[in-house]
């Protein structure tokens, strides 16, 4: 089962529980509120005074002018009180007007309605927010446009063209280093490179900050911590345990490009030089 299957499974169960926890709660006032419930002080107080009765009604009674014989005699002559058994009460019917609903009964479903529905919403929004996108945008497969175009674009601009919605940086790769690149890369990375073209994830392999193009030394340089990747992603300097993550990139028919963000494939490793492009210009950090 997926993650996405796991969690939408977990806020469900949730949320039904919840559901259940305000349900219950909710009747239970609701029989207290029909029935009423006494305080704890107060049947405290009936026990004792039912106590009390009893005790006085069964202590024998003494003439007047008692004697302690008289007393003996009365004590011995006593009988033990037995209590007559309790006639269980009979249920009755609850009549409609203890039915009906009142208007605390009002608000207290209302309250619960309004919480069930909020809830309801709330883990809605939560499971869309984290189920896979699978018709565009990150996590699915991005269609950029013809590899031609592309190709023609970073030249112009001396530098990758963004695709936003991938998160991704496409960048040329040389032909004169696909015999390096064969002994570091593989599978549809490697499809990209042999059709000139590599999609490099925007993210930071160090904490994840997102690294901007530096135009001077056309590297990519990170803000954060300073670390520093050549123009294939492969990493020159700083903190980064390893090249720039990419995406596989699909050439289709009409030399169409599109990059599979659905899956990263993990950066190359430190000492990685397919291309041996070091800085241009100035760094930027
Ligand atoms: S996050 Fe980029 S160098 Fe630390």
């Amino acid at each position: 089962m997926s993650t996405g299957a796991i969690l939408a499974v977990a806020v469900v169960a949730v949320v039904v529980l919840a559901g259940l926890f305000l349900l219950t709660t909710a009747r239970r006032s609701d029989r207290n509120a029909a029935t009423g419930l006494l305080a704890r002080e107060t049947m405290k107080r009936d026990r004792q005074a039912r106590k009390a009765r009893r005790i006085e009604a069964e202590a024998p009674v003494f003439p007047a002018a008692a004697t302690g014989k008289d007393v003996e005699r009365a004590v011995r002559s006593a009988s033990i009180a037995t209590p007559a058994p309790k006639l269980p009460v009979p249920w009755t019917p609850m009549d409609e007007e203890q039915l009906g609903v009142t208007r605390r009964q009002f608000f207290n479903r209302s309250i619960t309605v309004m919480m069930i529905a909020g809830i309801s919403g709330f883990a809605a929004s939560l499971i869309a927010f984290l189920w896979p996108s699978l018709k565009g945008g990150f996590g699915s497969r991005v269609t950029v446009g013809k590899i031609d175009d592309i190709l023609a674009q970073i030249t112009a601009a001396n530098g990758p063209v963004y695709v936003a919605e991938a998160r991704t940086y496409l960048q040329p790769y040389p032909a004169s280093a696909l015999p390096k690149a064969k002994k570091v890369y593989a599978g549809a990375v490697l499809d990209g490179m042999n059709a000139g073209v590599v999609a490099l994830y925007q993210k930071c392999v160090h904490l994840g900050c997102r690294v901007p193009w530096c135009s001077t030394s056309q590297w990519f340089e990170c803000p954060c911590h300073g670390s520093q990747y050549n123009r294939v992603g492969e990493k020159k300097g700083g903190p980064a345990p390893r090249g720039l993550d990419r995406f596989a990139v699909i050439i289709g028919a009409g030399g169409i490009v599109t990059v599979d963000s659905s899956a990263v494939a993990v950066g190359p490793p430190i000492g990685t030089n397919t291309t041996g492009q070091e800085a241009d210009g100035p760094h930027c950090v």
